[in-house]
């Protein structure tokens, strides 16, 4: 008897171990961590393609930091963070960047699911901010790669910033969906993409949030020829930001080419802003924003050179300077200004972090520039009216100069087109 049972394993054995060496796909263990597996599949894998299978839930219970090269991964099943916030915590503390997932190297791409049901990374956010639990909080997924590909990622309730493209060079993302929608308290710091790279480009994203969709800041080597294009922005999203821009006047300030097009804001704070702190150096230019839709935002068209953050000012500030902001276009925005509930549920202080003096619910638009420091403005086919179905205002604090077209009257009042 016990002979023709060996018979019958032997070859399936060795078809097994065969497999297993092909095997690029992550093992799961029920209940326990899957990162082990994950760099077991990727160290054996020669195709240098690692798949977490469809249908599958894998439990990423340590932080996946991952520094190679030539690799593709493909996240077909469901990625689940602890719902332990300590272990999340004692990680956190423990990890030298505060990424959860962090990919470096040279051609990474990175994929997901079609299906609605998989693909998806779920990281518990709902506990972290209905507890006001802002200790140790990770950052989501970093991919500062070069040439790189993102596609078909989605995320649900990040405990914080979501991607960040820091020090990203030649990396397309597109088919995103970020989901930060709270039941309960306000999911603070719930940022979209942190794109403070070079040559990027992020297409198709729907972006439900507590923060900034999009920031644009400076990095240590500026960020440049940035395009943001055809999403929907909504939730209590902050918008589709450059900056904050300048916080330490020592280190100028370095952002070109960005174009932010083809997107749709409901319900969000702000939809194009613009941040820069007080006394901040160096130079944002050749930003354009057009072809945007609003629906009940409160800061359509928003620009701040005089930001300070008295929590957390920074070094000394000197008022005498500015990141000078160049080339700059606002062309085709239509839509409806939040008049009845202006502002969000993101308001914890008197006044609110986000007060604007003279601010009623109707500005279309609220240009802060320091004087001289907003140059070559072009502002076009603004159409955006206050719910209250009164004509659209302006706070306007110094016009634009070298602009022979602003568009715009620089006053405190009536928004008066110049065409
Ligand atoms: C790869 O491994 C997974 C999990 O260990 C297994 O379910 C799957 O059948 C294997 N695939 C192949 C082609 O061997
Ligand atoms: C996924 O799991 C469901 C239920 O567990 C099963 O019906 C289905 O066949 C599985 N699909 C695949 C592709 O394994
Ligand atoms: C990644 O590894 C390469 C060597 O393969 C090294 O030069 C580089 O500094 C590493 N990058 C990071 C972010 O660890
Ligand atoms: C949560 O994680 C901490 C730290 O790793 C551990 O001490 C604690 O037992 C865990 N709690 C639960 C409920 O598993
Ligand atoms: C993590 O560090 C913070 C201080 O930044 C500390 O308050 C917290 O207790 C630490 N948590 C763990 C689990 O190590
Ligand atoms: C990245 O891909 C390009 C084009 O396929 C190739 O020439 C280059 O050697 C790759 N770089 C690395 C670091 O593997
Ligand atoms: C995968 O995660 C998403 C988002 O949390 C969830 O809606 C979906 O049900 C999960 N899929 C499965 C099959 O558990
Ligand atoms: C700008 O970035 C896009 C997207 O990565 C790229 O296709 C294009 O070549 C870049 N343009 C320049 C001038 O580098
Ligand atoms: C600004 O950034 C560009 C590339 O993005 C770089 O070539 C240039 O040297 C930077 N300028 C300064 C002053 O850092
Ligand atoms: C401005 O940026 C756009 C990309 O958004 C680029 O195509 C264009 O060449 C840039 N213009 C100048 C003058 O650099
Ligand atoms: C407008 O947006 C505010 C803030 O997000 C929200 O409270 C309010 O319900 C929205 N109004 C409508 C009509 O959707
Ligand atoms: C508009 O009001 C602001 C105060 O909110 C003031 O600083 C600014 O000078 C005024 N602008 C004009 C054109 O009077």
């Amino acid at each position: 008897m016990a002979v023709p049972l060996l018979w019958l394993l032997t070859p399936v054995c060795l078809l097994v171990a065969f497999a297993a060496a092909q095997n690029c796909t992550v093992a799961h263990t029920f209940g326990g961590d899957d990162t082990p597996s994950f760099f077991s599949s990727l160290q054996s894998c020669a195709s240098r393609s690692v798949i977490f299978a469809p249908n599958t839930t894998y439990n990423i219970l340590t932080p996946l930091v991952v520094n190679d090269s030539d690799i593709t991964i493909s996240i077909l099943g469901n990625l689940s963070l602890p719902t332990n916030v300590t272990a999340i915590q004692a990680a956190v503390n423990a990890s030298a960047s505060g990424f959860w997932f962090y990919f470096s190297g040279t051609n990474v791409t990175l994929l997901g699911s079609e299906a609605e049901e998989w693909g998806w990374i779920n990281s518990w956010g709902q506990q972290w901010w209905d507890a006001g639990n802002q200790i140790a909080r990770p950052h989501l997924l970093g991919f500062a790669v070069t040439n790189g590909l993102v596609a078909n990622l989605k995320f649900y309730q990040p405990i914080a910033w979501c991607v960040s493209l820091a020090a990203a060079l030649n990396v397309l993302v597109k088919n995103t969906v970020i989901d930060a929608r709270s039941t309960g308290s306000f999911p603070f710091n719930t940022d979209g993409f942190d794109a403070t790279g070079s040559n990027l480009l992020i297409e198709d994203s729907v972006i439900l949030n507590g923060d900034d969709a999009l920031a644009i800041g400076q990095g240590s080597i500026g960020s440049k020829n940035i395009t943001f294009r055809r999403a929907y922005v909504g939730y209590q999203s902050h918008g589709a930001s450059i900056g904050s821009l300048g916080k330490d006047p020592s280190q100028p300030a370095n952002v070109s080419d960005v174009l932010v097009e083809n997107v749709f804001f409901e319900n969000t704070l702000y939809g194009a802003r613009f941040k820069s702190w007080e006394g901040g150096t160096g130079l944002a230019r050749n930003v354009t924003y057009r072809n945007i839709g609003l629906q009940n935002v409160t800061f359509p068209l928003y620009i701040t050179q005089s930001y300070v953050d008295q929590n957390d000012p920074g070094g000394q500030r000197f008022d005498n300077a500015s990141v000078v902001m160049q080339e700059f276009t606002y062309d085709n925005f239509w839509g409806s200004i939040n008049t009845y509930h202006p502002g969000d549920g993101s308001c914890v202080s008197d006044p609110c972090w986000y007060y604007e003096p003279g601010a009623d619910g109707t500005q279309a638009i609220l240009f802060r520039c320091n004087p001289g420091a907003c140059q070559n403005f072009n502002v076009s086919n603004i159409n955006i009216r206050p719910q209250s179905g009164v004509p659209a205002t302006i706070i306007c604090n110094n016009p634009p100069v070298n602009s022979s077209h602003p568009g715009y009257a620089c006053i405190n009042g009536t928004f008066i087109p110049q065409y």
